[in-house]
């Protein structure tokens, strides 16, 4: 996060805060530690505070310093991190923002990893520079101070494009220096950033006010592959190259008579932290520099002449702010639990027109023949995404008659899996910025295969760079374990099931059933919600345990992952999901009457297979809790803990079935003490590899 004032009197208590409250929105991204760099008493001088832990962490210690919180700026650049380890174990040390040498002259904030540091690192030991962390970003700050001291004279744009240009790896970083007083440097390459921007009056500036998009943004092909084949132009000891700045497009924010106007930019990873100050943003794309300085913002390019634009439209939020505020609830899962029956709603609104029986997906509305027509579709994905992939693939094969492959992103990239220009690969990510997803969307594209995203973040890299798309429309999903994403992805992707198949007249029945099921999906959530108070008393039988099973058969299979990947991640309680059939195999070992365990026993056509390791567990004394259809006659009530969900279409079902999961896991959670919303060693967005 970045705070740059221009003639906006600002007071440091206000930077510090501003900054601060930047980072604790950013906080479910990454919170091992938390850091920000921002100018001393005197001129040419940097005060840093680094802190592990959470952003509260760090707020403590600011508090506690003697920094003089009145001292006034007229112009200020504050950059700030809040991190997520990969290079380095959490230590203030290994805290970000990381520093050119002991006077601060370059400070950095940076998210992704620099592959080639070891490499960096090495030349600019050569050269004299002490490292004094174990992370790669260190490289970044001492590599511009290397060529700034080689050409005093050089611009910071110029500056930013020699270090970037040696740079290899994934990155969104800020720079900031003494050299370069009231300015900074955002550059991106697979890691997103987004810039926001507050005048004093309004903006006179050449922008076009565009609407965010509704649908998937469609780029061309070529474009894609040319972000991929960045390479190094410049040899780390020539001269910088100064014609950077003839692609370069100046956009100051000038008031009628022309002259300079107060001006506020928010730089971000998410415009989560943004929208409190403004709605007006921009997002920067891969090999963006930009430039801000004396109220104006400049983008450059990496590559002269890659054909790319760098007019970036300043786009208007559609995010409230109490989108992001806990509001009523004790933690943002809790709250995006709740939320579901408006965010499905939300996922269907203007697109499926029951009356009519038809599904509508404009974003998808050109490509829908094509897809018809390949040669399979592979879902590709991670976590919870992969999970909702797995739980549609029945109904897609069922309706579209079409192969269906559903992949880890990692491990198609591992196999390095053909791909053909005739498949269609759907990515399927709640951030849109997942780096294994990403990497695996460029390979696809490299191999001319149709690219589908179905992602919540408008504006992340997957949206962009799929040729088509759907977005969920969830909203803002703050909680680290996702859970209103999930239910979200499932139903654009039922719809997008029903819109290959409307062609199929053979199909007709069972789609009006489906859809006539997600019509009812809403107000089942709000009936399944009300048993929170019951999950929670039956998650007690569960405190203290090591380990416990979920078992689910056929698509319900998908629940039980889903469900067990919250139980872990969130309560550190070892869930393991096992598909029902396969319990007889090996897992029925584990089984005794202590062993916690969840069946989910739903009716669809493979229900009496399911209640043979349902008894199966029982004849070992087992006692599961069952989630199941209510009034069922095979689970009478005096013998069985249940969970009554209400019945809908089998291939919905999974949407109704995992609600409970979500809030047993959230239970387990709370009772085992542990922090929700930030579990240990995870991040939302996992933008390294
Ligand atoms: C991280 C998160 C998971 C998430 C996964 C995929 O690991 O902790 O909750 O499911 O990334 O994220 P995506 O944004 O691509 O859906």
């Amino acid at each position: 996060f970045g705070y740059v004032n221009y003639l906006v009197e600002k007071d440091r208590k206000y930077i510090l805060d501003t900054l601060v409250n930047g980072l604790s929105r950013l906080e479910y991204r990454g919170y091992d530690s938390a850091g920000l760099a921002i100018d001393g008493d005197k001129k040419n001088e940097v005060i840093a505070f680094k802190e592990v832990g959470k952003v509260a962490k760090l707020k403590e210690l600011i508090d506690e310093s003697k920094v003089d919180l009145t001292k006034i700026f007229d112009s200020h650049a504050g950059i700030a991190h809040t991190r997520w380890a990969t290079h380095g174990r959490p230590s203030r040390l290994n805290c970000h923002p990381h520093r050119s040498d002991p006077n601060w002259e370059f400070a950095v904030v940076h998210n992704g990893i620099i592959t080639n540091y070891k490499e960096l690192k090495a030349l600019l030991e050569h050269k004299g520079f002490k490292f004094e962390t174990d992370t790669d970003t260190e490289a970044i700050a001492k590599l511009a101070k290397f060529i700034y001291d080689q050409h005093p004279d050089i611009d910071f744009p110029v500056l930013a494009k020699a270090v970037i240009s040696e740079l290899q790896g994934a990155f969104g970083l800020l720079l900031k220096s003494v050299h370069f007083p009231h300015e900074v440097i955002a550059a991106r390459k697979g890691s997103p950033l987004v810039v926001g921007v507050k005048t004093a009056k309004k903006m006179k500036v050449d922008f076009v006010d565009v609407e965010p998009a509704e649908e998937g943004v469609a780029l061309p092909a070529e474009r894609a592959s040319q972000n991929v084949a960045l390479k190094n132009s410049n040899s780390l000891l020539a001269p910088p190259d100064k014609s950077l700045l003839h692609r370069s497009q100046s956009r100051a924010f000038l008031s009628d008579d022309g002259a300079p106007m107060p001006t506020e930019f928010y730089l971000s990873s998410d415009p989560s932290a943004i929208v409190e100050h403004t709605k007006k943003v921009l997002y920067l794309e891969d090999d963006d520099i930009a430039h801000i300085h004396e109220g104006s913002l400049n983008i450059h390019r990496i590559k002269k002449d890659d054909g790319s634009s760098n007019v970036r439209a300043i786009q208007t939020l559609e995010i409230q702010l109490q989108e992001i505020m806990k509001g009523q609830f004790d933690h943002f899962m809790q709250k995006e639990i709740f939320e579901q029956p408006e965010s499905v709603v939300n996922a269907m609104r203007g697109r499926l027109d029951l009356e009519n029986n038809q599904v509508t997906l404009g974003g998808l509305r050109q490509y829908i023949s094509t897809i018809r027509r390949c040669r399979r579709i592979i879902f590709i994905a991670c976590g919870t995404s992969y999970h909702s992939c797995m739980a549609v693939r029945g109904i897609f094969e069922e309706l579209t008659e079409i192969p269906i492959a559903v992949e880890l992103a990692s491990d198609f990239l591992d196999r390095k899996a053909p791909v053909f220009r005739d498949d269609t690969c759907v990515f399927v990510s709640q951030s849109g910025e997942t780096a294994d997803s990403l990497l695996a969307l460029r390979y696809c594209l490299e191999r001319g295969a149709l690219t589908v995203g179905i992602v919540n973040v408008v504006g992340s890299s997957i949206s962009l760079l799929t040729h088509c798309g759907v977005h969920i429309n969830a909203g803002p999903e703050i909680g680290v374990a996702s859970t209103k994403a999930y239910t979200s992805q499932f139903v654009c992707m039922v719809m997008f099931a029903l819109s290959l198949s409307e062609d199929r007249a053979s199909k007709a029945k069972r789609r009006a059933d489906i859809m006539e099921g997600l019509g009812k999906v809403s107000d089942q959530f709000k009936e399944i919600l009300k048993l929170d108070k019951n999950i929670k008393d039956l998650a007690k039988r569960f405190q203290n345990h090591k380990s416990m099973l979920l078992l689910g058969r056929g698509a319900q299979h998908a629940t039980a992952l889903e469900g067990a990947l919250k139980i872990k991640e969130i309560s550190y309680l070892h869930c393991e999901a096992v598909m029902s059939g396969e319990l007889k195999h090996g897992v029925l070992a584990l089984v005794d009457e202590d062993l916690p365990i969840v069946m989910i026993l739903t009716r669809d056509d493979i229900f009496a297979k399911s209640l043979n390791a349902y008894q199966q567990v029982v004849a070992r004394k087992g006692r599961p809790i069952i989630i199941c259809n209510p009034a069922d006659p095979e689970f009478p009530s005096e013998k069985t803990d249940k969970i009554e969900v209400p019945p809908t279409v089998d291939c919905l079902q999974g949407l109704l079935n995992v609600i409970p999961l979500q809030l047993m896991s959230y239970h387990l959670a709370v009772q085992a003490g542990a922090d929700v919303d930030s579990p240990r060693n995870l991040a939302k967005s996992v933008t390294v590899e």
